[in-house]
Order: structure tokens, then C-alpha cells, then sequence
């Protein structure tokens, strides 16, 4: 098959390279993708929103199957383009519809849906410039810290945790009245907090069955012990040790199947992945947020355990049979640890030559934030190189991880050498 997959980051190249790896793929083209999605495919300089160009180029390589990495194409309608076409209507988009999407798109359309069909979460009210005193009213009767969520996408950055409530009252009225995160908090979701540990988990759906893939943890906090400001991710794991079996069943139980239930009953066209981020409080799966595609970094620790072949899974997703398909996974740990650029998640500087990744063997380098620069490969991005490493052993995992991302090297490196130690005994 002819596969063009959109999206530029450490999780586009962990697709790219299970991709390619299929019988079943016989061209990969990676829209715009970076300097390492070239060594499994070909990229092609399209930004993946323009939407007009990726057309153009999918009708001219008679392309069979678009797989959507990142969430803005599809909170912009990628799936919803592509099937309004005439032209294009023959090609499977793996991903939601702009209705599916909304559930990371609009934190209110999330807490609303989760409500309805009752999947465990934090308690909530949403506020907008028509009742601004409401929520002042509101954050009163709270017991800090108040968790405030810019409703639209704020590129991870719309969720303030305050410890004060004038303080509090103070954000939700730059959040609304003065735009603090421009559209996106027009409406502002204020929930109660949650204590607890988080986890990640990936539910691949055909709009009607599902199959869950293993539990994962990242670690957004740039510093050691989850100190310092919060990234994109600086490393991840999967499996999670805490997340027995017992806790999965409910995650199951109580979460997955009423969403997709309500995906269903919604009439959304959901083909794709949906990625719920979990807290466990006490003993009990709450959800603090679903995303519409997977997640970044942990698609990097996910992916390399499965062994199914990935194209044939999203063949039935598209097909609408992913419930005849076995999904086996590596019985192993996975770990990766993210190299980034001196300054992130601040200002950071670009084009900084990186050397060693070549020599390495017994890790998988997956590229974030890196191109191709007059033959040599330099850094391109606050994330840079996701060191990725299988192991027997959680700690065999971590250990060759970290002996890789010292080899690695570029001007400013930057890396957590603490990512998952806290359950290695
Ligand atoms: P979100 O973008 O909704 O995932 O929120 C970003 C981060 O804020 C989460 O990963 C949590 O660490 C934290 N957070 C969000 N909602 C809550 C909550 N209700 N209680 C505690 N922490 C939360
Ligand atoms: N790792 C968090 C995310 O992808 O949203």
C-alpha cells in the first residue's frame, strides 16, 4: 500500500518506523516529518494542516491510507476533508472526525460527554464572559488548589493548578476577559482536584469495538524528581508497574467501554485512537482528559512493544472489523529517555550538529525535533531524540537507555537520567 503519514515528531517516527516495517506498506511518505523519518520513508515537505496540498499530493501517488499523528489536523477536520470529496472519498484517514476530535479539542465538550455517559471524573463547571461572577462565586466554594482548563487547545499549556483562591479568581479573569490564552479560554473549565498518580492509556477504535494497548507513564516535569516546568514529555514507560490487572479491568470496565459507547451513540466517526489520561485516586481510574491521537512520548514505548502488524490493524480499523483482529504485544518493558535542546521547555537554539546516534545498536532512536542540514544532522526542536530501549526488566530497559543518551551527543544536551528509577528497586 501507498501510506502517507502526517505529523513531525518523536511519535511520527515511532509510526514510521512499524510502518515500514509491514509487508503490507509498500511506499511511506511522512508529511512534513523530520530527520529521522527519512531513514524509513520519504518526507514530503506539507505541513499537516494544509489540507488542499496533502489532496494534491495523495491523488498524485495514489495514496490508499492516511494515518493522522498529531491533533491539530484532526480538531481542524482532516477526516471530515478527505470524506467530503468525491475524489478523496476512497481513502481511509486513520484518526476522528472534527466531532470525535472535540474531545481533546474542548475541555467543556469532553466534561459534558464524560458526564453523560458517566465515566468516572473530577467534578466541574464551565464559565465564559456570560457568567465570569458565577465562577468567582464558585472558586469560593472550593477547597484549593481549583484546577482551571482553558476549554480549547492551548498547546498543553491551558491548565493552571492554584494553591490561592484570590489568586485563582485573579487567572479566571485574564483567562476569559483578557484572552490569556487567546480563544482557547473564551471558556474556562473549573474542576476539583484530583490526588493522585497519573497513567496513560490507548484505546485503538473502529468506532464500534475496541482494543486497549498496554499502560504507560510519561513525565512532563523537565527536571529531576518531576521538579521544574512542564514539557511536552522527557521520557516515558509502558508497562506501568502500579497498573495492575485489576486496575486495568476497571479502566476497562468503568472507562473504555462507556466511551465508546458514547463515541457510538454520538454518531461520531471514530476510527482512530483515543488516548485517555488517568489519575489513580485511591484505588479507583478517574479520567483527567481524553486526546483524539496518541501520545508523545509514550507512543514511543507503546508502539515498539507491539507485535501485530500495525497496518493490518488500521486496515480493519478502516474496514470496520477490528473486532476479528488479535492484538500481541512484546512480553518486555520499554523505556525511553528524551534528549533536548539546552533552555526547553524556554527559549532554546536550533541547528546544533548531533553526532554518535549511528553507533548505537541496541536502543531505537526515534527523532523529535532533528533534520537533514547539508548532509549532517542537527537539532530542530526543544525535543530532540527519543532514546528508546526494550529490556526483560523495567531496569534493563532504563539502564541501556541511559547509556545511549550519554553517547548521543549535541551542544546544550539536555536529559532526565531519573525517568522511571522511582520503581526500580
Ligand atoms: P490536562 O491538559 O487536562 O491533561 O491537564 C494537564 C495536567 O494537569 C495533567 O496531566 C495533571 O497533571 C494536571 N491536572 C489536570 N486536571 C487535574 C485535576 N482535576 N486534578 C489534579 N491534577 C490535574
Ligand atoms: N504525553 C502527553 C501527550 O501526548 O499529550
Amino acid at each position: 500500500m501507498n501510506i502517507l503519514l502526517l505529523g513531525s515528531g518523536g511519535r511520527e517516527h515511532a509510526l514510521a518506523w512499524k510502518l515500514s516495517r509491514s509487508p503490507l506498506c509498500r511506499n511511506l511518505w511522512i508529511a512534513p516529518g523530520n530527520g529521522g523519518t527519512r531513514n524509513v520513508g520519504t518526507n514530503v515537505n506539507i505541513s499537516a494542516t494544509d489540507f488542499d496540498a496533502l489532496a494534491d499530493f495523495a491523488l498524485e501517488k495514489e495514496i490508499e491510507m492516511i494515518v493522522v499523528g498529531p491533533e491539530d489536523p484532526l480538531v481542524l477536520g482532516v477526516v471530515d476533508y478527505f470524506k467530503g470529496k468525491p475524489a478523496l472519498q476512497h481513502i481511509p484517514v486513520i484518526g476522528p472526525d472534527a466531532q470525535g476530535a472535540q474531545l481533546e479539542g474542548s475541555k467543556a465538550f469532553a466534561k459534558q460527554f464524560m458526564m453523560k455517559y458517566n465515566v468516572p471524573t473530577a467534578g466541574y463547571k464551565e464559565f465564559d464572559a456570560t457568567n465570569v461572577n458565577d465562577g468567582l462565586a464558585y472558586i469560593d466554594s472550593l477547597t484549593p488548589p481549583i484546577v482551571l482548563k482553558a476549554d480549547g487547545l492551548a498547546a498543553g499549556k491551558g491548565v493552571l493548578i492554584i494553591q490561592d483562591k484570590e489568586e485563582a479568581k485573579a487567572a479566571l479573569k485574564d483567562m476569559i476577559l483578557e484572552s490569556r490564552f487567546g480563544e482557547a479560554s473564551k471558556k474556562v473549565v473549573i474542576e476539583e482536584f484530583l490526588d493522585g498518580i497519573e497513567f496513560s492509556v490507548f484505546v485503538l477504535t473502529d468506532g464500534t469495538s475496541y482494543k486497549i494497548l498496554p499502560p504507560a507513564k510519561d513525565y512532563k516535569r523537565v527536571g529531576v524528581a518531576d521538579t521544574g516546568l512542564n514539557t511536552g514529555g522527557m521520557g516515558a514507560i509502558s508497562p506501568v508497574p502500579f497498573v495492575t490487572e485489576e486496575l486495568m479491568r476497571k479502566v476497562e470496565e468503568q472507562v473504555v467501554k462507556p466511551t465508546i459507547a458514547g463515541i457510538k451513540a454520538e454518531g461520531m466517526d471514530y476510527k482512530g485512537f483515543v488516548y485517555v489520561g488517568l489519575i489513580k485516586v485511591g484505588e479507583e481510574p478517574k479520567v483527567i482528559e481524553y486526546n483524539c491521537r496518541l501520545g508523545d512520548p509514550e507512543t514511543e514505548v507503546v508502539i515498539p512493544l507491539l507485535e501485530t502488524d500495525l497496518v493490518k490493524l488500521f486496515l480493519a480499523v478502516a474496514g470496520g472489523y477490528l473486532s476479528e483482529e488479535e492484538l500481541e504485544f512484546k512480553n518486555e518493558h520499554c523505556a525511553t529517555i528524551m534528549l533536548v535542546s539546552g533552555g526547553y521547555p524556554g527559549d532554546y537554539e536550533k541547528g546544533k550538529v548531533i553526532k554518535g546516534d549511528h553507533d548505537i545498536e541496541d536502543s531505537l532512536i526515534f527523532h523529535a525535533g532533528t533534520k537533514a542540514d547539508d548532509g549532517k544532522l542537527v537539532t530542530n526542536g526543544g525535543r530532540v531524540i527519543a532514546v528508546t530501549s526494550l529490556g526483560a526488566t523495567l531496569q534493563d530497559a532504563l539502564n541501556t537507555s541511559l547509556a545511549n543518551a550519554h553517547r548521543i551527543e549535541f551542544d546544550g544536551k539536555n536529559y532526565r537520567k531519573d525517568i522511571g528509577y522511582e520503581f526500580v528497586g
